[in-house]
Protein backbone atom coordinates (compact mmCIF):
# COMPACT_ATOMS: atom_id res chain seq x y z
CA UNK A 1 0.00 0.00 0.00
CA UNK A 2 1.32 3.72 -0.63
CA UNK A 3 2.51 5.57 2.51
CA UNK A 4 0.51 8.68 2.82
CA UNK A 5 0.86 11.78 5.63
CA UNK A 6 -1.60 12.79 7.80
CA UNK A 7 -1.73 16.05 9.57
CA UNK A 8 -3.31 16.35 12.21
CA UNK A 9 -3.63 20.38 13.42
CA UNK A 10 -5.64 21.49 16.86
CA UNK A 11 -5.75 23.45 19.67
CA UNK A 12 -3.49 22.90 23.00
CA UNK A 13 -3.95 19.87 25.01
CA UNK A 14 -6.54 18.40 22.65
CA UNK A 15 -5.32 15.28 22.73
CA UNK A 16 -3.61 15.37 19.30
CA UNK A 17 -0.55 14.04 21.07
CA UNK A 18 -1.82 10.71 22.24
CA UNK A 19 -3.77 10.56 18.53
CA UNK A 20 -0.99 10.36 16.47
CA UNK A 21 1.15 8.34 18.54
CA UNK A 22 -1.49 5.64 18.85
CA UNK A 23 -2.32 6.00 15.19
CA UNK A 24 1.28 6.09 14.06
CA UNK A 25 1.93 3.31 15.82
CA UNK A 26 -1.02 0.95 14.97
CA UNK A 27 -0.52 1.57 11.23
CA UNK A 28 3.09 1.63 11.45
CA UNK A 29 4.02 5.25 10.61
CA UNK A 30 6.66 7.57 12.22
CA UNK A 31 5.16 9.69 14.64
CA UNK A 32 6.80 13.32 14.40
CA UNK A 33 5.66 16.08 17.08
CA UNK A 34 6.03 19.25 15.74
CA UNK A 35 5.74 21.13 18.94
CA UNK A 36 8.18 19.45 20.37
CA UNK A 37 10.51 21.31 18.57
CA UNK A 38 9.30 24.87 18.98
CA UNK A 39 9.21 23.76 22.58
CA UNK A 40 13.03 23.09 22.49
CA UNK A 41 13.58 26.28 20.63
CA UNK A 42 12.00 28.19 23.61
CA UNK A 43 13.62 25.78 26.22
CA UNK A 44 17.06 27.44 24.26
CA UNK A 45 16.13 30.61 24.77
CA UNK A 46 15.14 30.09 28.37
CA UNK A 47 18.82 28.75 28.82
CA UNK A 48 20.86 31.02 26.85
CA UNK A 49 19.60 34.02 28.52
CA UNK A 50 17.65 35.20 25.12
CA UNK A 51 14.40 36.14 27.82
CA UNK A 52 14.03 39.17 29.98
CA UNK A 53 10.83 38.33 32.13
CA UNK A 54 8.43 37.85 28.93
CA UNK A 55 11.05 40.11 26.58
CA UNK A 56 12.24 37.91 23.92
CA UNK A 57 15.97 39.24 22.31
CA UNK A 58 14.80 38.35 18.70
CA UNK A 59 17.77 39.99 17.13
CA UNK A 60 19.76 37.44 19.35
CA UNK A 61 17.98 34.35 18.34
CA UNK A 62 18.27 35.03 14.43
CA UNK A 63 21.79 34.79 15.04
CA UNK A 64 21.81 31.67 16.59
CA UNK A 65 18.94 30.12 15.02
CA UNK A 66 21.04 28.13 13.04
CA UNK A 67 22.96 26.73 15.79
CA UNK A 68 19.82 25.26 17.47
CA UNK A 69 20.01 21.71 16.58
CA UNK A 70 16.48 19.54 17.24
CA UNK A 71 16.19 15.75 16.64
CA UNK A 72 14.07 12.57 17.74
CA UNK A 73 15.72 9.72 19.06
CA UNK A 74 13.67 6.44 19.80
CA UNK A 75 14.00 5.50 23.75
CA UNK A 76 14.59 1.89 24.09
CA UNK A 77 13.09 2.14 27.72
CA UNK A 78 10.05 3.79 26.45
CA UNK A 79 9.89 2.27 22.77
CA UNK A 80 9.08 6.33 22.18
CA UNK A 81 10.96 8.93 20.71
CA UNK A 82 12.35 11.81 22.73
CA UNK A 83 13.53 15.53 21.77
CA UNK A 84 17.09 16.56 21.72
CA UNK A 85 18.42 19.90 21.82
CA UNK A 86 21.89 19.90 20.09
CA UNK A 87 22.74 16.29 21.44
CA UNK A 88 20.80 16.33 24.92
CA UNK A 89 17.50 14.28 25.91
CA UNK A 90 15.05 17.45 26.84
CA UNK A 91 12.03 15.68 26.66
CA UNK A 92 11.42 15.83 30.04
CA UNK A 93 12.03 20.00 30.29
CA UNK A 94 9.90 21.10 27.78
CA UNK A 95 6.91 19.87 28.88
CA UNK A 96 7.31 21.98 32.21
CA UNK A 97 5.29 25.16 32.40
CA UNK A 98 8.01 27.59 32.48
CA UNK A 99 8.36 26.20 28.89
CA UNK A 100 4.58 26.35 27.74
CA UNK A 101 4.23 29.49 29.09
CA UNK A 102 6.78 30.72 27.02
CA UNK A 103 6.43 28.79 23.61
CA UNK A 104 3.64 30.40 21.95
CA UNK A 105 5.60 34.03 21.38
CA UNK A 106 8.84 31.96 20.29
CA UNK A 107 6.78 30.07 17.79
CA UNK A 108 4.99 33.66 16.47
CA UNK A 109 8.69 34.70 15.53
CA UNK A 110 8.85 34.39 10.96
CA UNK A 111 12.19 33.16 11.27
CA UNK A 112 11.85 30.70 13.88
CA UNK A 113 8.98 29.11 12.01
CA UNK A 114 10.75 29.00 8.54
CA UNK A 115 13.87 26.89 10.15
CA UNK A 116 11.08 24.37 11.45
CA UNK A 117 9.08 23.99 8.83
CA UNK A 118 12.08 23.49 6.54
CA UNK A 119 13.49 20.85 8.93
CA UNK A 120 9.33 19.05 9.01
CA UNK A 121 9.25 19.28 5.11
CA UNK A 122 12.33 17.48 5.30
CA UNK A 123 11.19 14.63 7.62
CA UNK A 124 8.36 13.80 5.06
CA UNK A 125 9.75 13.67 2.24
CA UNK A 126 9.66 10.06 2.37
CA UNK A 127 6.30 10.15 3.51
CA UNK A 128 4.69 7.26 6.10
CA UNK A 129 4.56 9.93 9.32
CA UNK A 130 2.11 11.06 11.26
CA UNK A 131 2.71 14.45 11.90
CA UNK A 132 0.93 17.17 14.94
CA UNK A 133 1.34 20.58 15.54
CA UNK A 134 -0.95 23.61 14.51
CA UNK A 135 -0.04 24.84 10.57
CA UNK A 136 1.00 20.73 9.66
CA UNK A 137 -2.24 20.32 6.63
CA UNK A 138 -1.95 24.25 5.85
CA UNK A 139 1.60 25.39 5.53
CA UNK A 140 3.95 22.52 6.08
CA UNK A 141 2.02 19.58 4.07
CA UNK A 142 -0.52 21.35 1.89
CA UNK A 143 -0.74 18.12 0.04
CA UNK A 144 -0.94 15.69 2.58
CA UNK A 145 -3.42 12.96 1.78
CA UNK A 146 -5.48 13.41 5.39
CA UNK A 147 -5.73 16.35 7.47
CA UNK A 148 -7.62 16.33 10.81
CA UNK A 149 -8.42 19.04 12.94
CA UNK A 150 -8.85 18.22 16.59
CA UNK A 151 -10.74 20.15 19.28
CA UNK A 152 -12.20 19.80 22.23
CA UNK A 153 -13.80 21.71 24.84
CA UNK A 154 -11.69 24.33 26.96
CA UNK A 155 -12.10 22.67 29.92
CA UNK A 156 -11.79 19.37 29.06
CA UNK A 157 -8.52 20.24 27.24
CA UNK A 158 -7.33 21.99 30.60
CA UNK A 159 -8.44 19.25 33.09
CA UNK A 160 -6.76 16.62 30.57
CA UNK A 161 -2.98 18.95 30.88
CA UNK A 162 -3.37 19.44 34.38
CA UNK A 163 -3.99 15.63 34.95
CA UNK A 164 -1.11 15.07 32.83
CA UNK A 165 1.12 17.75 34.86
CA UNK A 166 0.64 16.33 37.97
CA UNK A 167 1.61 12.71 37.02
CA UNK A 168 4.54 13.86 36.18
CA UNK A 169 4.95 15.96 39.74
CA UNK A 170 4.70 19.73 38.17
CA UNK A 171 2.64 22.02 40.39
CA UNK A 172 -0.15 23.89 38.63
CA UNK A 173 -3.63 24.57 39.39
CA UNK A 174 -6.57 24.19 37.23
CA UNK A 175 -7.16 28.28 36.91
CA UNK A 176 -3.86 28.76 35.77
CA UNK A 177 -3.36 25.74 33.07
CA UNK A 178 -6.58 27.30 31.73
CA UNK A 179 -5.11 30.38 30.96
CA UNK A 180 -1.49 29.43 29.92
CA UNK A 181 -4.15 27.33 26.88
CA UNK A 182 -6.31 30.44 26.34
CA UNK A 183 -3.55 32.47 26.07
CA UNK A 184 -1.46 29.81 23.67
CA UNK A 185 -4.26 29.53 21.52
CA UNK A 186 -5.49 33.13 21.61
CA UNK A 187 -0.77 33.86 20.05
CA UNK A 188 -1.29 30.84 17.99
CA UNK A 189 -4.69 31.49 15.98
CA UNK A 190 -3.96 35.46 15.39
CA UNK A 191 0.12 35.47 14.69
CA UNK A 192 1.13 36.68 10.68
CA UNK A 193 3.16 33.24 10.30
CA UNK A 194 1.58 29.97 10.04
CA UNK A 195 -1.25 30.37 12.33
CA UNK A 196 -3.53 27.67 13.71
CA UNK A 197 -6.63 27.44 11.37
CA UNK A 198 -8.52 24.71 9.62
CA UNK A 199 -7.26 23.13 6.70
CA UNK A 200 -10.27 23.64 4.07
CA UNK A 201 -10.43 20.15 3.03
CA UNK A 202 -9.67 18.77 7.26
CA UNK A 203 -11.75 16.49 8.77
CA UNK A 204 -12.70 18.07 11.86
CA UNK A 205 -12.82 15.88 15.30
CA UNK A 206 -14.43 16.79 18.27
CA UNK A 207 -13.15 14.58 21.40
CA UNK A 208 -14.94 16.10 24.56
CA UNK A 209 -16.67 13.20 24.60
CA UNK A 210 -14.81 10.56 23.10
CA UNK A 211 -12.95 7.58 24.96
CA UNK A 212 -9.20 7.21 23.84
CA UNK A 213 -10.65 4.00 21.87
CA UNK A 214 -13.59 5.68 20.51
CA UNK A 215 -11.17 8.18 19.13
CA UNK A 216 -8.57 5.56 17.71
CA UNK A 217 -11.50 3.77 16.01
CA UNK A 218 -12.76 7.14 14.32
CA UNK A 219 -8.97 7.77 13.35
CA UNK A 220 -8.01 4.31 11.83
CA UNK A 221 -11.68 4.55 9.38
CA UNK A 222 -10.09 8.26 8.32
CA UNK A 223 -6.84 6.68 7.53
CA UNK A 224 -8.34 3.33 5.58
CA UNK A 225 -10.52 5.56 3.67
CA UNK A 226 -7.90 8.12 2.89
CA UNK A 227 -4.92 5.91 2.16
CA UNK A 228 -6.25 3.21 -0.52
O1 LIG B 1 0.80 19.90 23.69
P1 LIG B 1 0.16 21.17 23.25
O2 LIG B 1 -0.91 20.94 22.22
O3 LIG B 1 -0.30 22.02 24.36
O4 LIG B 1 1.29 22.01 22.55
P2 LIG B 1 2.39 21.53 21.56
O5 LIG B 1 1.81 20.78 20.42
O6 LIG B 1 3.47 20.88 22.35
O7 LIG B 1 2.92 22.92 20.98
C1 LIG B 1 3.48 23.90 21.83
C2 LIG B 1 3.37 25.26 21.17
O8 LIG B 1 4.18 25.27 19.99
C3 LIG B 1 1.97 25.68 20.70
O9 LIG B 1 1.22 26.36 21.68
C4 LIG B 1 2.30 26.60 19.52
O10 LIG B 1 2.54 27.90 19.99
C5 LIG B 1 3.58 26.06 18.98
N1 LIG B 1 3.43 25.24 17.75
C6 LIG B 1 3.36 25.90 16.55
O11 LIG B 1 3.36 27.12 16.52
N2 LIG B 1 3.30 25.20 15.38
C7 LIG B 1 3.29 23.87 15.39
N3 LIG B 1 3.27 23.22 14.23
C8 LIG B 1 3.34 23.17 16.61
C9 LIG B 1 3.38 23.89 17.79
Amino acid sequence: MKKIIVAIDGHSSCGKSTMAKDLAKTIGYTYIDSGAMYRAVTLYCLENGLFTGDELDVENLQKEIKDIRISFVKNPETGRSDTYLNGRNVEREIRSMGVADKVSPVAAVGFVREEMVKQQQAMGLEKGIVMDGRDIGTIVFPDAELKIFVTAAPEIRAQRRLEELIAKGENASFEEVLHNLAKRDHIDSTRKDGPLKQAEDAVVLDNSDLTINEQNKKLLELFDTHSC
